[in-house]
């Protein structure tokens, strides 16, 4: 059975840099408060009209189709991970196919948040090691500028995250010594609501009951938008950053080893460690659980901010291009988010 192998990889971030302090005209926060609790200097925000998920995923997309040395024409599937996207239906993947003017292929959203990108790729894995698929482009991309609440109300979420992509193509391959190893994915829905946008959503009812969420009593009209969620806030993203916190430093070290193991490796033959960017001290708590050098694990969230599904692409590019990731290097994927979910991948560049 082949191995999928990582053939091209880009990432694209919009020119746009908007500053910890350049956030203090919109909200009570500081540009002290936002790195000492997160690591973040600066993210990128797409242009409000011109940039949309799926452009910058295809600007991503078109550079990664060229370092694997084929046209979009012959990339034969597309699986797009992102919680942000152009439209709520139909998903991103088709407007990739459609802008790239690529053959009538399968396209397959997945929503997971965080960890999307990785899932992603243990998806197009699968696919390639059955033989289905030869070049499968495998896309993250988040523009959150659009729908963050930029007050001081909404500042434990916004001041987080950032707009950007990043994609591969995957190709199969049967070198030794190459590719992808295993993945593994996870998730505890118990928590689901702590980390959630609850709205547009089909929950009304029933999650009333459960308390989650409140709104008034709900008439068909309400179930997907109304004026009070708007009033009330509840079309932007809501977080319980210290209970996020508390899991991902446990998951994280957690799901990391399992593929370690897997593969009869210990934490010691990591050559390069990508985590998803969610917050700069969860990924300097994982280096120490891990006993791994600086120059081992690869963060990027001081310039991107929280890219979400656009993370792990965009901070895989960076390091690679930076010469950071060698021919036959072990690097390690890992991410954990909403859901939850949480995924690893290991593999050998
Ligand atoms: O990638 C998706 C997964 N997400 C994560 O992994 C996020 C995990 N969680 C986190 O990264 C952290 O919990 C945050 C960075 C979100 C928050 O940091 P924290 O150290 O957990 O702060 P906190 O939420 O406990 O808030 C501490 C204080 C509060 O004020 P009081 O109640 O102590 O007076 C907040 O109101 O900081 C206040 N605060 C802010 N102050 C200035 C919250 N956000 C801000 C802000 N600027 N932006």
């Amino acid at each position: 059975m082949p191995k999928s192998k990582i053939a091209g990889i880009g990432m694209y971030v919009p020119s746009q840099v908007v500053t910890n302090n350049d956030l203090t005209q919109y909200m009570e926060t500081s540009d002290q408060w936002i790195q000492e609790r997160t690591g973040i200097q600066e993210r990128r925000f797409a242009h409000r009209t011109d940039e949309t998920t799926t452009t910058m995923a295809v600007e991503a997309s078109k550079i990664a189709i060229e370092r694997a040395g084929i046209t979009a024409q012959d990339i034969d599937f597309i699986v797009f991970a992102t919680l942000s996207p152009d439209y709520y239906f139909p998903g991103c993947g088709v407007l990739v196919q459609r802008a790239l003017k690529m053959k009538e292929i399968g396209a397959l959203d997945v929503r997971n948040q965080c960890s999307g990108f990785v899932y992603a790729l243990s998806v197009a894995d699968q696919f390639i090691k059955t033989g289905m698929y030869k070049n499968i482009l495998v896309i993250g991309a988040e523009k959150h500028s659009f729908g963050l609440d930029f007050t001081t109300r909404g500042r434990n979420v916004s001041v987080i995250f950032g707009d950007g992509a990043g994609a591969v193509v995957l190709q199969p391959t049967e070198a030794a010594n190459k590719g992808i190893l295993s993945t593994h994915l996870h998730s505890d829905g118990e928590a689901a609501e702590i980390l959630a946008m609850y709205n547009p959503g089909t929950h009304a009812n029933y999650w009333a009951d459960k308390n989650y969420a409140s709104f008034n009593d709900a008439l068909i009209g309400d179930m997907f938008m109304s004026h009070d969620m708007i009033d009330n806030a509840q079309n932007f993203p809501f977080m319980d950053g210290p209970s996020v916190f508390k899991k991902a430093v446990v998951k994280f070290p957690e799901v990391i080893v399992e593929a370690l193991t897997a593969n009869g490796k210990t934490a010691a033959d990591i050559d390069m460690l990508i985590p998803h960017q969610a917050n700069l001290r969860i990924s300097q708590f994982v280096q120490q659980t891990l006993k791994l050098s600086d120059d081992k694990v690869y963060n990027n969230i001081q310039k991107y901010g929280n890219t979400t599904a656009a993370s792990v692409p965009i901070a895989l590019c960076e390091a690679w291009e930076a010469g950071k990731i060698k021919e036959g290097d072990l690097v390690c994927l890992a991410a954990f988010g909403s859901g939850f979910t949480w995924a690893s991948a290991l593999l050998q560049w």
